[in-house]
């Protein structure tokens, strides 16, 4: 959460910072701001609420040319989301101006100590401490990069911190712990961003930072080193998507561009996995064969959405591979004492790659000598780099800060990793494996009848335009679709919703049905195990209740609930244990449609970040 831009180059710093917020305002939008180094010092400008504030601020009042800069927008930790606590922080002399991304769980004590000395503090921030404290270094002498290394040697807790000071022209200075950053290569020019959408326009040539790196941009060079100062390891990368991966392309929300993304996102995390006699191979995984036929547990983390993902795995994995599987919430996992040895495979799932959450999750795994497998849509982030191995999805970047094509692509990504266990402990004969990877790859096809079909969601979401509760149910791997379902609601509609396992229903939850109360019900395919029948009894129960039934079913089992249906919704025929690809999709679409038809801002929700980088 809040998203940091930097930039020293020779066009206008403004306009790249600004263009450069404006992609990373789905990590936060309580406030926004810019520091420039002009000719005659410091110039900035800072506005509480959306970036389009700052527009305003920006219009009214310009700011001098300057080809070196600085900007910020905001998720509120410390201090409420206004003008003066919005950053750049600038010190009392006017000298040093300071992004902060994170936590300084020190700053009291900091903020003490300078008060003594006599600097007058003026937000209620943690980051401002930090334009207080370089300024001290910069007057006692050192250069900008040598102050920033004192002064990080100093803080506690996670911060990426990017610096410019009004005396060193052309040189911006960023600093990470815990946080992300990423520089981008440019020619003539550099920039630092919170991820690469703050510079795609410019380069797809970026360099992933490490642990505890300053690293000091000018126009012409980047130099990395520790907290020390002593050169330190970096790894470039190349971006494989552009600018207009980043845009709205002419749909009114990026939430609606990335369902309507989602066949090729999941087409894209299947692409190259096997081999041609029809072997999976997860090349870019870490992990030898050897390690892997070792794995007696799989605990799956994750938050969020992600979570659901792994919820879903948790099924696929199970069945085909008969190693159990745990699923657990990142932020509980390393407070219960978790039972875990070098046999455990911790699978942690992010799209983002940064939550804070799930990161620590990590650490702690590994700390137990557990291995971990990443799950993981962002190159350059965190959560891979920390990680034992890695699997990659390739849903391109996700805007909205409400989840959709990233889950989806997270689900086929379990699949894979399920599919592989199987293989490499030999639990399913190759021919089982192609079959099922043959299912698989249909998949993409029926989601895309699903997105074709939406106008019926649209419908349906009209209809239920006043509800004040909706309740989703769902049974197997339809439960983790019904808790996503009602999270995407309560995301963006902020309604009540709630999502349950259809049976468990009648243990207490039903008592909450009332007449014409909307219940989404998602009916597994027929199978051998009778889950249709239940759940068709399930429908039954809350219909003689008064509930308004939207039934999610298999084009071809209409007939087993139309009499029990207010409203169906088709679902194109796939195997049980890939449903939720498909039947998820409705949900996102009537989320995203109720959300719009009440006028909220369905990409950006209120309170919520899409990249949370704090515990
Ligand atoms: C935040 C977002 C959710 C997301 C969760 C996990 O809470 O608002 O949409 O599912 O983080 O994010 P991750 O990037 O780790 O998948």
């Amino acid at each position: 959460m809040c998203g940091i831009v930097g930039y020293v180059g020779q066009r206008s710093a403004l306009d790249v910072v600004v263009g450069g917020l404006r992609r990373l305002e789905y990590r936060g939008y309580d406030s926004g701001g810019v520091a420039l180094v002009t000719a005659d010092g410091l110039a900035t400008a800072k506005k509480a609420g959306k970036l389009v504030n700052l527009d305003a601020e920006l219009e009214a009042r310009p700011l001098p040319h300057a080809t070196t800069g600085i900007g910020h927008t905001r998720w509120a930790t410390h201090g409420a989301p206004n003008d003066v606590n919005a950053h750049p922080h600038v010190d009392d002399t006017g000298r040093v101006a300071v992004v902060h991304n994170g936590i300084i769980e020190n700053f009291a004590e900091l903020r003490a100590e300078l008060e003594a000395d006599g600097h007058e503090l003026v937000s209620e921030t943690d980051t401002e401490v930090v334009s207080h404290l370089v300024a001290d270094r910069l007057a006692a002498g050192e250069p900008l990069p040598q102050a920033v290394h004192t002064v990080c040697r100093r803080l506690e807790g996670a911060f990426t911190l990017v610096i410019c000071d009004a005396q060193t022209p052309g040189v911006v200075v960023g600093a990470r712990r815990n946080s992300p950053l990423v520089v981008g290569r440019g020619d003539g020019e550099n920039f630092l961003g919170s991820d690469v959408a703050a510079f795609i326009e410019f380069t797809r040539d970026a360099i992933e930072l490490g642990q505890d790196q300053v690293v000091v941009i000018t126009a012409d060079d980047i130099v990395v080193t520790d907290f020390d100062g002593a050169p330190s390891p970096t790894r470039d990368y190349h971006v494989d998507w552009d600018l207009s991966a980043a845009e709205k392309g002419g749909y009114d929300w990026f939430m609606l561009k990335e369902i309507a993304e989602q066949p090729q996102a999941v087409a894209d995390t299947l692409l190259g996995r096997h081999s041609s006699d029809g072997l999976l191979q997860l090349d870019e995984m870490r992990l030898s064969d050897d390690e892997l036929r070792n794995v007696d547990k799989i605990i799956a983390i994750a938050c969020g959405t992600s979570y659901y993902a792994a919820m879903v795995a948790k099924y696929a994995i199970e069945h085909w591979t008969r190693i159990p599987v745990e699923v657990e919430l990142a932020s509980e996992f390393r407070y219960r004492d978790p039972i875990l040895d070098r046999s455990t495979l911790v699978v942690t799932i992010s799209q983002s790659g940064e939550t804070m959450d799930t990161l620590m999750a990590i650490r702690y795994a590994r700390q137990q000598r557990a291995r971990v497998l990443s799950i993981c849509n962002t190159n350059g982030s965190t959560i891979p780099r920390e990680s034992d191995a890695v699997l990659y999805t390739h849903a391109g970047p996700e805007v909205a800060v409400a989840s959709t094509k990233g889950f989806l692509a997270q689900v086929v990504a379990c699949y894979l990793l399920g599919l592989y266990l199987a293989q490499v402990k030999g639990v399913k004969y190759g021919d089982e494996i192609r079959r099922i990877v043959d299912d698989l790859e249909a998949t993409p096809a029926a989601i895309q009848r699903v997105l074709d079909d939406a106008e019926e969601v649209r419908k349906i979401a009209s209809a239920l335009a006043g509800s004040r509760s909706i309740l989703f149910l769902g049974r197997h791997v339809g439960y983790p679709v019904a808790l996503e379902g009602a999270l995407k609601l309560k995301e963006l509609a902020y309604l009540h919703a709630e999502g349950f396992a259809a049976g468990e229903l009648k243990h207490g939850p039903i008592a909450v049905i009332e007449e014409g109360v909307p219940v989404f019900v998602v009916v597994p395919p027929k199978g051998r195990d009778q889950l249709q029948e239940k759940i068709i009894s399930n429908i039954q129960e809350i219909r003689a209740r008064g509930a308004r039934t939207i039934v999610l079913v298999d084009e071809n089992e209409v007939d087993a609930v139309s009499a029990f249906a207010d409203h169906i919704i088709r679902l194109p025929r796939v195997p049980t244990l890939f449903q939720p690809l498909v039947a998820t999709v409705p949900l996102q679409i009537f989320a995203c449609e109720f959300a719009a038809q009440l006028g909220h801002d369905v990409d950006q929700p209120r309170n919520l970040a899409k990249s949370v980088t704090v515990e």
